[in-house]
Order: structure tokens, then sequence, then C-alpha cells
């Protein structure tokens, strides 16, 4: 019986999703399709009725659905319960199952791009929405000991911090620079220095040459600040590799196989 899976959002023009996925079913040679679905916001439970009667296995959601189909869900991952959200959800004998693979796939992106990377220093994190939120629980599942979030509002990063335990404390925009010096890991998670949006601004002269600097921004795949960090002899990690990753268990559960994340896959969905 063909498979069939999807992507529903709002935008959804942009998604690399479907190539992504479209990539792994012709790899793999599995009788399926993935399709993109524009789902507004009242649309949304009447979709997720509607879709497992169509023969659907399971979805991927993108904004703004994320926490609504949290909500909507009949059981959820402890993952996605610990961020509230949820970008994977599963149809499975009349029931909605939801999870949340954007920590794992940040993750698995950074062990697989930066093996140098340790997992017994202080993180510094800049940005407080929705992706610091799973990025800094799955930094603190692995085991970091500290994470220091940095964000223009600063009452945003404090209810991202009250949210975790003691390992999480926040930090104004000012003193981000002199504390990279401390910290052996650097996300950004904010979507500053993505191409149509203002730049990152942030002096990396406290950086170490063994600090990893990590961006969820994608396009450009090289961001200024991925750039200048390899200048200053620091590992980097685009943000592109966390996108293939956390797709991996939605198209594990729906078709069967575990796909493999590789340099094919990145060039199929960047084409
Ligand atoms: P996502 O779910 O992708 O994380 P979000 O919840 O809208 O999206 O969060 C966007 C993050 O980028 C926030 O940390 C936001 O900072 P604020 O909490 O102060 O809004 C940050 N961000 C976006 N545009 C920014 C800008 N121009 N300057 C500084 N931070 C910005």
């Amino acid at each position: 019986m063909t498979c069939l899976a999807g992507v529903i959002g709002d935008p959804i023009a942009q998604s690399r999703s479907p190539r992504l996925h479209g990539h792994w079913l012709r790899r793999y040679e599995i009788d399926g399709h993935y399709v993109p679905l524009h789902v507004t916001r009242d649309m949304l439970s009447q979709t997720l009725e509607t879709l497992p009667k169509l023969g659907f296995q399971g979805l991927n959601v993108t904004i703004p659905h994320k926490e609504a189909v949290f909500r909507l869900a009949n059981d959820v991952t402890e993952r996605a319960r610990e961020v509230e959200a949820a970008n994977t959800l599963t149809f499975r004998d009349g029931r909605i199952l939801a999870d949340n693979t954007d920590g794992i796939g940040f993750i698995a992106n950074l062990r697989q791009q930066a093996p140098v990377w340790q997992v017994n220093a202080p993180a510094l994190v800049l940005g407080a929405g929705g992706a610091a939120r799973g990025i800094i629980a799955a930094l603190l599942n692995e085991g970091v000991p500290r994470v220091t979030i940095v964000n223009r509002t600063a009452a945003r990063a404090e209810t991202l911090a009250d949210l975790f335990d003691r390992r999480v404390r926040t930090m104004p925009w000012e003193m981000a620079s002199p504390a990279l010096a401390d910290h052996g890991l650097l996300v950004n998670t904010t979507s500053l220095g993505m191409t149509g949006q203002p730049p990152l601004v942030l002096d990396l002269a406290a950086l170490h040459a063994d600090t990893t600097v990590s961006d969820i921004v994608y396009t450009p795949l090289m961001t200024p600040l991925l750039k200048d960090a390899q200048d200053r002899g620091a590992t980097v990690v685009e943000g592109l590799g966390m996108l293939l990753h956390q797709a991996v268990p939605g198209f594990t559960e729906w078709f069967g196989v575990v796909p493999d994340v590789d340099d094919e896959l990145r060039a199929a969905v960047l084409a």
C-alpha cells in the first residue's frame, strides 16, 4: 500500500521538507508520497481529523502550529512535553502521537559536524524562542553543566530559565562577548544573520579556538557568525544539518526505513 505523509504550515511554500523526504523516498525505492499542505489555524483540527482517514501515516508540523498540535494530540513524548510543542505527528489506531525532534536533530548535527564538542563545557545560547527551548532542553538532557541564555527581550529569557532548572541562567546581550571565554559552545537560535534579516552583531574576540559555534540559520549556509568563528579557528556547525536530522524519526516511523543524513541529501535539499 502507498504510504502517505506530509508537512503542514502557514506559509508552507518555503518548507524544504518535501525535497528532503522526497529524496529519501526515491533513494530507498519506497512506494510513498510526502506532500506540503497549506493549513491555516482555523483548519488545523479538522485537518488532523481528516488526514488519518485518507491514509496519512503522519505529519511534520511547522510555523505556526507547533504549540497547537501539541495540545490537540492524544499522546505526547517526553521530549515534546518538555518544550510544550511538537514538530512530528504519527497517526495510529485512531490516535495522534506528538513528538518533538528539534532538540535531538540539533544534537545529532552537532555530534556529526563537531566531534570535538565536549558535553562537559557550559553553553551560551542566543535567543529565547521556540527553537531555543528545544535546543536548551536537549543540551541539558545531554548533560551540559550550565546553559546561559542571552536574549533581546530579557523577560523572555527569564521565562525560559524558570522553565528549566538551576543549570540555566540569563545574561544581558552586552555581556555575551566577554562571556564567550567561559563557554565551550555558542548557539545562535535567533533569525539574526539570515538572508533578509538584520545581521548578528557579536564581537568574537574572546572566543577560544576550541569553542564550537553553531547556527540554526542555514540561508546562507555559512552565516557571517560562522565565518567569523571559523576565521578564529573555532569549529563551526551549520544549521542545515539540524533540519535534516530532525526529519529522521518521522521518516522512520511512517515509511519503515532509518534514512541516512549525508552529502547526497544535503545536495538534494539545497538544489
Ligand atoms: P523560533 O520559534 O524560531 O525560535 P521565535 O519564537 O519568534 O522563533 O523566536 C525568535 C528569537 O529570535 C527570539 O529570541 C527573538 O528575540 P526576542 O525574544 O527579543 O523577540 C530573536 N530575534 C528575532 N529578531 C531579532 C532581532 N532583530 N534582534 C534581536 N533578537 C531577535
